[in-house]
Parts: structure tokens; C-alpha cells; sequence
């Protein structure tokens, strides 16, 4: 059977807004995770330490991060791509911080510019300085269902970068679909892949919605007994170095699915659904998510 419940990760204060053009006040952004830590998650992607130059919506991630309202026992995390993002993430007092890689060269070099091997190498320092200061450690791996630049990505080249940061002592590893391509069965065979490496309770399903396959694609991942699943609401997102990609699935779907279901999440859909028009109203557009719309309209 599917899993009883699972851990979402609202990734939306992150991965949906790092690609918006205009600046969003701080304020903006703080307020939609205070709402989101009103609604339940355990855990929330807040903020990214990355080059300014590179993703410049992320450069207020220190004032975001000081000034978000902390829920005991909420993981706050933040992505580092090196030791400079490390000491910012020690200092904004993260709960977490988030290594990223790809599973693709191509995509390595356009995303963090070095080769996959290079990047490991940069991590193992940032893994290193996080188990010294007791903060939890994730990695995420990119274009793990299919890559902008290459193509087809193996499921053998994900699983190659799992053992990797494995051994960096990730306590927990994501599967992301950055430009959202995959269809079930490519999904069962990259967990499958990766579940030979590292625990299958401890991979995380990192969807993007470009192709509509999302939902289906987390089916599938329950079907492989992951419980740990990405979103965002209001379904904001997509990754600047990744072309064409869209948002991330929306987090209202996802609840909205695993309530029918019978999978407990611990969070309050209606709550996720005003955090979504919240901010699609700052952003002046309408939600990116089917079942918040809906549950909005009534
Ligand atoms: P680089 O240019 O090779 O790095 O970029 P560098 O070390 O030569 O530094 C260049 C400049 O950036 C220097 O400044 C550094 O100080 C500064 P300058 O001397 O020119 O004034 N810098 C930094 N500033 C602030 N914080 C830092 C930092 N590091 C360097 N941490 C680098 C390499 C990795 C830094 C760059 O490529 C980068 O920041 N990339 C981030 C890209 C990114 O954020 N992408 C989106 C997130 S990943 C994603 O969305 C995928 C995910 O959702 C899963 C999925 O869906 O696939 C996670
Ligand atoms: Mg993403």
C-alpha cells in the first residue's frame, strides 16, 4: 500500500520566487512563511544563499530569514553552493541547509559553473562545517528525469550522484524533475535507482509541473513508497538556469490529492490556499494551482 503519511516541503519562499524579475519586499517574503508556518509544515525552503550576480531575487535572504516568525521544531532551510553560502546560513541561523548538484554535466556547469565531480568537492567542506555545527544537511540533484541541455539523464547517473552525497553525509537527498518531463514509469525507475543507494524514506520527490505530469509522477512515487514530496504554493517557481521550466507543483494540488487519498500531512489546506493568493495577488496574477482556485472560487 501507499504510505500512511508524508513530509511536504513547501519549497515556494525558494524555488517560486528565485525567478521572479521584479524585487519582492522582504516583507512579502516573510509574510508567506509566516502563513506557511501557520499552516502545519514541519518544514519550509526559505531562502538561498547563492551569488547575488547569479539569482539576484535571493540577495535579501539574510533580512528574510532574520525576520520570519520561528516555530519551534520547523525546519527553516536554506541552499548553499559553497562555503561563502555556508557562513551566511550559519549566521541567518538555518535549520538546514541544502547542497545542490545535477545528475547531468551540462547542467551542472550552467547551474553552479563546475563539473559535477567539482561541485562534490566543494560540498564535501560545506558537509563537513554542517555536521560541526549540528545543522541538518540535504542534497538536492537536478535533471535527474531529463536535462534542458542533454537530454536523456540515465538513471544509473542519478544514483551515481545519490552515493555520492550519501557519503557527504546528506541526512536527506532529492529527486528533482527541474524542467518537469517525466512521465510515471521514468519515475519508478529513477527511485528505484536511487533506493539502491540511500534509504527510500529519506528521498524526497522534487516535482516541477511544466508538462502537467506532476501529480501522477508523485503517485508513482508513493507507489515506490517515498514520503517525502517538494511544492510550492500557488504553484509558483521554475529555475532560472533551467529554460522553459515552470513551476514547481503546486503545494494545494498535492494536499488536495493526498487528502482523498487518506495520507496524512499535518497541514491545513485552506490555510496553503490563502498563502497562495496572498502572494499571486502581490505578484498580480492568478494562482498556478487547480484545486486552490477552486477551493478560492467557493
Ligand atoms: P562562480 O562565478 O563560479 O563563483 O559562481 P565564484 O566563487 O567565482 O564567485 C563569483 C562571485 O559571486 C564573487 O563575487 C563571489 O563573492 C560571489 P565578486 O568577487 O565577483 O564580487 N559569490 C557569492 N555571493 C553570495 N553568496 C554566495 C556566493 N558564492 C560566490 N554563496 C556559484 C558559482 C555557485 C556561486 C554561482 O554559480 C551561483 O550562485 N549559482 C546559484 C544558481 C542558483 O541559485 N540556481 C537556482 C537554485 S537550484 C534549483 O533551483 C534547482 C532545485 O530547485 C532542484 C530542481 O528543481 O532541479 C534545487
Ligand atoms: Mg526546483
Amino acid at each position: 500500500g501507499l504510505p500512511r503519511k508524508v513530509k511536504i516541503i513547501d519549497v515556494g519562499p525558494r524555488d517560486g520566487l528565485q525567478n521572479e524579475k521584479e524585487t519582492i519586499p522582504v516583507e512579502v517574503k516573510v509574510e508567506l512563511v509566516d502563513r506557511l508556518t501557520d499552516a502545519g509544515f514541519v518544514n519550509i525552503e526559505a531562502a538561498s544563499f547563492v551569488s547575488p550576480k547569479w539569482v539576484p531575487q535571493m540577495a535579501t535572504s539574510a533580512e528574510v530569514m532574520a525576520r520570519i516568525r520561528r516555530k519551534p521544531g520547523v525546519i527553516y532551510s536554506v541552499l548553499v553552493p559553497n562555503m561563502k553560502g555556508f557562513e551566511a546560513a550559519l549566521e541567518a541561523k538555518a535549520d538546514e541547509v541544502v547542497i545542490f548538484g545535477a545528475a547531468s554535466e551540462a547542467f551542472s556547469q550552467r547551474n553552479i559553473n563546475c563539473s559535477i565531480a567539482e561541485s562534490i568537492e566543494r560540498f564535501r567542506d560545506v558537509a563537513a562545517a554542517a555536521k560541526q555545527h549540528n545543522i541538518r544537511l540535504r542534497g538536492s540533484i537536478s535533471c535527474t528525469m531529463g536535462c534542458p541541455y542533454q537530454g536523456e539523464v540515465p538513471p544509473e547517473n542519478t544514483a551515481d550522484v545519490v552515493r555520492r552525497l550519501r557519503d557527504l553525509g546528506c541526512d536527506e537527498i532529492d529527486i528533482a524533475d527541474t524542467i518537469g518531463v517525466a512521465t510515471p514509469n521514468k519515475v519508478k525507475a529513477v527511485f528505484e535507482a536511487a533506493g539502491r543507494e540511500f534509504p527510500i524514506a529519506r528521498l524526497a520527490g522534487h516535482f516541477h509541473d511544466t508538462y502537467g505530469q506532476a501529480l501522477a509522477n508523485i503517485y508513482a512515487a508513493l507507489e515506490m513508497n517515498v514520503e517525502i514530496f517538494h511544492s510550492s504554493t500557488a504553484g509558483l517557481g521554475g529555475c532560472p538556469y533551467a529554460k522553459g521550466a515552470t513551476g514547481n507543483v503546486s503545494t494545494e494540488d498535492v494536499l488536495y490529492m493526498m487528502k482523498g487519498l487518506g495520507i496524512e500531512t499535518g497541514i491545513d489546506l485552506d490555510k496553503v490556499v490563502d498563502a497562495g493568493q496572498f502572494i499571486s495577488a502581490h505578484l498580480g496574477r492568478k494562482a498556478v494551482s487547480r484545486a486552490g482556485n477552486a477551493i478560492a472560487a467557493k
